[in-house]
């Protein structure tokens, strides 16, 4: 029951029917358009144009089969040598809801005047002093880049703000951060935004949350939720108090006294100042001078920028800094580490580069079965 006619088969590989007959004739087979071909002969047919027939369905290679985005030195560290670190908080939401009001009430509220005035380019994240706490708060330019992230298995985040709009309510993207944090074991607060609007209903978010797993401390659940206005700056205490404590709990560490690695937040091409990437430290500390490789990526740290703007030269964990030096831009969600030397972190991109042309190469080449009986 596997059969095309000759004029599908065509369609499929791209070439003229008339050509495929040719070659036909070369095979001894004299066929009409509408002729159907048996098994055999398609996969013979489909050779002679460069195709390779397989009979599963071709399984989509994943990046992380291909190692491109591997630490390839994974140090263990010694719990001695460990040190509290900050707590990194995402805030995610369905759009409009106030992630960005949000963020920039928290900032505000932490650099002084002259500061705010310095910062001249915008960060992807940002660390504050709240009540002598550090925090580091990534502003994830929608779900991109955590998305991004997750799917390359970097886990950049410890808390998640889920950002409810108390007038709008569950969304799909608050459905869709749910099942993110949820996924990657990330504790989840919850701020319900806008109470200051006159149809907000926080009780009703709340009912609306318990259907996805999230029943909030009050109704006997052991999720935080906060009621607050991003606009008008109420409660933001009362939020940024529950993240300080649900951070105490985490007991987060790392080892600064080792060379580093972190996650790539984002990255762009600057005309005047090349690839420029937003790095989250991790572990370790990054220095000027470091050999460095992420993704497909590698350079040398040529400069470092702190979320003031400042130059500065070296970022522990959880520090966010931008990062001057490699040669491309690497990809958000990139594993970003550390080696020996340039001709060691070279070595590795080149490595990867080579094995990411090779699956692109191969995939362009195979045709599955599957594909070619599809209905067109
Ligand atoms: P995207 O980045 O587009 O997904 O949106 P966002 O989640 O960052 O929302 P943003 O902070 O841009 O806020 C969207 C709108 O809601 C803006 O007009 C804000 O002024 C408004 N807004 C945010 N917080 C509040 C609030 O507490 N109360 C009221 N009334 N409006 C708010
Ligand atoms: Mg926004």
């Amino acid at each position: 029951d596997s059969s095309l006619t000759v004029k599908k088969l065509a369609e499929k590989l791209e070439v003229e029917p008339n050509s495929l007959m040719q070659e036909l004739i070369g095979l001894g087979i004299m066929a009409t358009i509408n002729q159907e071909l048996d098994e055999d002969t398609i996969e013979v047919i489909a050779d002679e144009y460069g195709y390779e027939v397989t009979t599963e369905p071709e399984e989509e290679i994943k990046e992380e089969d291909l190692g491109l985005n591997e630490l390839v030195q994974d140090i263990e560290d010694n719990p001695e040598d460990l040190q509290d670190r900050p707590a990194v908080v995402t805030v995610m939401g369905h759009v409009d809801h106030g992630k960005t009001t949000l963020l920039d009430v928290i900032r505000k509220a932490n650099v002084t005047a002259s500061e705010a005035g310095g910062i001249t380019q915008h960060i992807g994240a940002y660390q504050a002093n709240i009540n002598g706490d550090k925090l580091t708060f990534l502003d994830t330019p929608g779900h991109e880049a955590f998305t991004s992230m997750r799917a390359r298995g970097a886990q950049a985040t410890d808390i998640t703000i889920l950002i409810v709009a108390a007038d709008d309510g569950v969304m799909p993207q608050t459905v869709e951060a749910i099942n993110h944090a949820q996924a990657a074991e990330v504790p989840i607060i919850v701020a319900i935004n806008k109470i200051d609007r006159h149809n907000a209903q926080p009780e009703r978010v709340k009912q609306e949350l318990t259907e996805y797993g999230l029943v909030p401390e009050e109704w006997g659940g052991d999720t935080i939720c906060v009621p607050i206005s991003a606009l008008k700056k109420e409660n933001i205490d009362g939020l940024l108090e529950m993240v300080t404590l649900v951070a105490e709990m985490e007991e987060l560490k790392a080892n600064p006294d080792r060379p580093a690695n972190g996650v790539i937040v984002e990255a762009e091409l600057d005309k005047g100042r090349g690839a420029v990437a937003t790095v989250l430290v991790q572990n370790g500390t990054l220095k000027i001078g470091d050999s460095i490789v992420a993704g497909l990526s590698h350079g040398r740290v040529r400069a470092m920028i702190d979320d003031q703007g400042e130059r500065i030269e070296e970022a522990g964990p959880s520090t966010p800094v931008e990062v001057l030096g490699f040669n491309s831009v690497p990809q958000a969600g990139d594993l970003l580490q550390v080696l020996e030397d340039e001709k060691e972190v070279r070595n590795l991109a080149e490595d990867r580069q080579s094995k990411k042309r090779q699956q692109d190469l191969g995939q362009k080449q195979t045709v599955s079965l599957d594909d070619l009986f599809e209905q067109i």
